[in-house]
Formats: structure tokens, sequence, C-alpha cells
């Protein structure tokens, strides 16, 4: 442990306007418990230091780098997400609608069911898969979990619409968060078609030359306390067991596997290039994209849009969401001894810095809002500022920098970061500093990126 940073005064300013902002009404779940509000001073935020081993010896150099990782990535196990089962699943691709005409002849779209088991009517997940039409095959491509359907992400009128969770109205009862009412699955309505379009920008990405595909999170697991038994986790009990053991993956867990299950998928489409798979996720589907990638280095570039607690920003910082929050509001989330932190957010082994180190060398992007302070956008950009230390040790380049950068004034190096106008959201601004950043790595090789992936600086 060590103390963070010489140079905070400002950062220290930052933390206590957005505390101040934090008493706002934001999301559904942030009401029913207080976040943490008795104020941040960045100054005296004692992190878990990437580069020092549980025994106390330092990371001398990059060699010893993946001794130290994998010492990360197991108390991440143990203590956070849950260990993902190593079995390996039969899994079966059915491509259910090619069509090269899609979006006035922008794209191909493709419909591909991921059947998890053989058995009929088992946990499936449906990855719609749009690829640049003109563009020279194979392309570099977005991959991204969606909250509420793949129909929402363009009204293409091409899109299956699929079932989704949605709140039961006849068990609605006031006050009670979204997660904790009963659910119900329903056939998407039409006039959800698009609904989250502006989140998506699919002509923009498709424009830049890069595919986007997309699965509704809910295909995976649906996100309620007792969402396991509609989801992929049963198929991976052992005999006579009915839930996971404390060290055992929750459902951040099974949505980061979906993510890594459709990387599966990917490598086989000749259309995309595997080795240039960017994974985005928004919020909690930004925790699962990184808990993702800490655990599969198949993903190229790493984008965390306002991934808050339990995602880059960190446990150890006053200002946001607590613990006990994310505990009682989602208790299906992460493992069974993550709970025992509740109240004792200092006390968690690993922070956000660790989990965004596990990124490292690749490129790694952390987003914030100005209006989220319940993600806690200087605790995003700290855990950024820190985990550079590891990208350095391995010959790339971090932020290089303390000072949280104004909003809009976006830092792109190896770890890329910007905190935009607005509230906890995907905009387009968002979407242009994701492709100007996935150029930097996946299209020009021997340009800017080139030369830094391969530089010592
Ligand atoms: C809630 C939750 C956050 C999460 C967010 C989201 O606000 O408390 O941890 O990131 O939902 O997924 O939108």
């Amino acid at each position: 442990m060590r103390p963070l940073f010489k140079n905070i005064r400002v950062l220290a300013c930052l933390c206590i306007v957005f505390v101040l902002v934090a008493a706002l009404p934001l999301s559904e779940a942030a009401q029913s418990v207080r976040p943490n509000s008795k104020g941040s001073d960045a100054s005296k935020i004692v992190l878990p230091d990437p580069l020092i081993f549980q025994n106390g010896k330092r990371v001398h150099n990059a060699e010893a780098w993946p001794q130290r990782r994998q010492e990360i990535l197991h108390q991440f196990e143990n203590q956070v997400y849950g260990r993902t089962p190593a079995k390996r699943l039969p899994l079966r691709f059915t491509v259910s609608s090619v069509d090269p005409t899609a979006l006035g002849g922008q794209a191909i779209r493709k419909q591909v069911t991921v059947h998890f088991t053989s058995k009929a009517g088992g946990p499936k997940m449906d990855i719609l898969l749009y690829v640049p039409a003109h563009s020279p095959k194979p392309v570099p491509v977005f991959l991204a979990l969606n909250f509420a359907g793949n129909h929402t992400v363009d009204p293409d009128p091409g899109i299956k619409l699929g079932e989704v969770w949605t709140r039961d109205p006849a068990t609605e009862i006031s006050g009670l968060s979204n997660e904790l009412v009963k659910h119900v699955k329903r056939q998407a309505p039409e006039s959800s078609r698009g609904m989250a379009a502006n989140q998506w920008q699919v002509e923009k990405i498709l424009a830049r030359g890069y595919a986007l595909a997309t699965i509704y999170y809910g295909d995976i697991e649906p996100d309620f306390d007792g969402g396991i038994k509609y989801g992929a986790r049963p198929l991976f009990f052992r005999t006579g067991q009915t839930e996971p053991a404390p060290d055992e993956w929750e459902a951040l867990g099974a949505w980061a596997w979906g993510l890594s299950r459709a990387v599966d998928y990917l490598k086989i489409d000749s259309d995309v290039d595997p080795k240039k798979i960017a994974v985005m996720g928004f919020s909690r589907l930004g925790k699962a994209a990184l808990w993702a990638a800490a655990q599969d280095q198949r993903f190229a570039v790493v984008i965390s849009n306002e991934s808050g607690k339990g995602g880059a920003s960190l446990y150890r910082s006053k200002a946001g969401e607590s613990v006990e929050h994310l505990n009682t509001a989602f208790p299906h989330w992460f493992c069974a001894n993550f709970h025992k932190y509740t109240g004792h957010d200092s006390e968690v082994p690993v922070d956000g810095n660790l989990l965004l180190a596990l990124i490292a060398p690749r490129p790694l992007y952390v987003a914030s809002a100005e209006q989220d302070p319940f993600s806690d956008p200087p605790s995003e950009f700290l855990a950024g500022v820190d985990a550079g230390r590891v990208y350095e040790l391995l010959g790339k380049l971090g932020l290089g920098t303390d000072q949280m950068p104004p909003v809009e004034h976006p830092i792109m190096k190896t770890v890329g970061y910007h905190i935009r106008a607005g509230k906890h959201d995907v905009t387009a601004y968002d979407w242009d500093q994701y492709l100007n950043f996935a150029d930097m790595f996946l299209k020009a090789p021997q340009g800017r990126a080139g030369k830094e992936a391969g530089s010592d600086h």
C-alpha cells in the first residue's frame, strides 16, 4: 500500500464537487441506499500497489509482471467477481439471417445464435453483427453487450425482435428498485425498436470501417436476484450443486463469460479480424467488459464507459457508490465473498487500479461523464493513472499526468481517458473518441500506434 500522488489538490477539489452533485437523484437503484457522502480527499487514498507482490517484494521488471498479474487476477476471482469455471461448453453457432444490403446498403447484417447446450430450449444468446459493406475484409470490430435487446441498437426493421426481461407490472410496488421487482420474459414490442440508437451510433461506427457485434445481456443471464436459473451458469453446476460457492462467479462473471463466447464466434467469421476486437461496456456492462478483458487476452482494445464502482473507479474513494449499495441493490452481481466488504470499502484487497492494470499492455480507454458522480469520475481517472505505472513498466505509455484533464480534452496514449459534459450515458462524443482511439491501434500498424506500441518512449 502507498499514498497516492503528490500533486492532487485539483483532484481533491473535483472530488468534493462531485460528491456535492451526488445528492441529485441519479438512477433507480441509486435512490434506495445512500451512496458514500462523507466527502472525498484523494490525497488520503491508499491503494493496493500493482507493482508490489502480496509478500511485499517489488515487481522490478517486465519479466516479473506475469506472476504479479496472476496474483491480482486470483484476488479478483476469489474476493470480487468469483471464479469463472474452466469447463468449456460445446457451443453451437447457427446463422439465422444474413442481409448484405442492410441499412440502405451500408452494412452486411448477420444474426447468429450461440447455443450454450444441445438441449432444445436451453440457454442461448443472439449476436447481432453489422459489418461495413464496402470495407476490405476482415475488419476490426467493436463488441459490446446491450441492456434492452439487439433490436434497440438501431431502428433497422431487419433486426429480430427477441424476447427481453421486463418488470412484471402485476408485481409493481412503488419504491422498489428495478432489480428488486419480479421480472418476466416477453416478446419485445415493435415500439422498442431503435430505442437506444443514440447510445450505439451504428452508422458512425460502420462509416469508420468497423464492424459492431452486440448481444442482449439478459440472454446470458437476466439481471435480477434469482435470475441465475434462467441463464447459462447452471450448465456449470457440479452434480448436486444448486448455487455458486462463495468464490464462484455471479452475474457479472456470467456476462463477462458471454463476451468471451462472442469472441469464439468472431474467430470463425471471416468478415472480422479476431485479432482486432475492441470490447466496450457501459456502466454495469463496463464492469463486465473490464472483467472479461482481464480474464481473456483476446480482447485487443478495452473501453470502459462510466463503469464506476466495481469497474474502473476506486472502492477506497469515499465518493460515489458504496460497496454496501452494490451488494444491497445487486446481490447477484458479485461473489458471496465480496459481501463481507459491505461497510468496509477500504478493505477490499484489490481496487479499480488493479483491475485496469490487468488489461496492460493492451490499449485501455476509460471514460467518465461530468454529471455522473455515482460512478465517481475522479477515481476512474486516478485508477487509470495508477494502472499506467504497469503500462510504463511494460514499455507503453500511461496517461502521463496525474492532473484530471478538462471536460472534453481526451488523453490518448496506450491508456486513454476523457470526461465529457452531461449525464451517465453513451453519446456520439464518446463514440468519436473510441473510434479515434481504436484507429491508433487497430487501423495504423505503421503509424502512431505502431510507433508507440513498439516504443520505450
Ligand atoms: C446502478 C449501479 C451501478 C451501475 C449502474 C448501471 O446505478 O448502482 O453500479 O453501474 O446501475 O449499470 O447503469
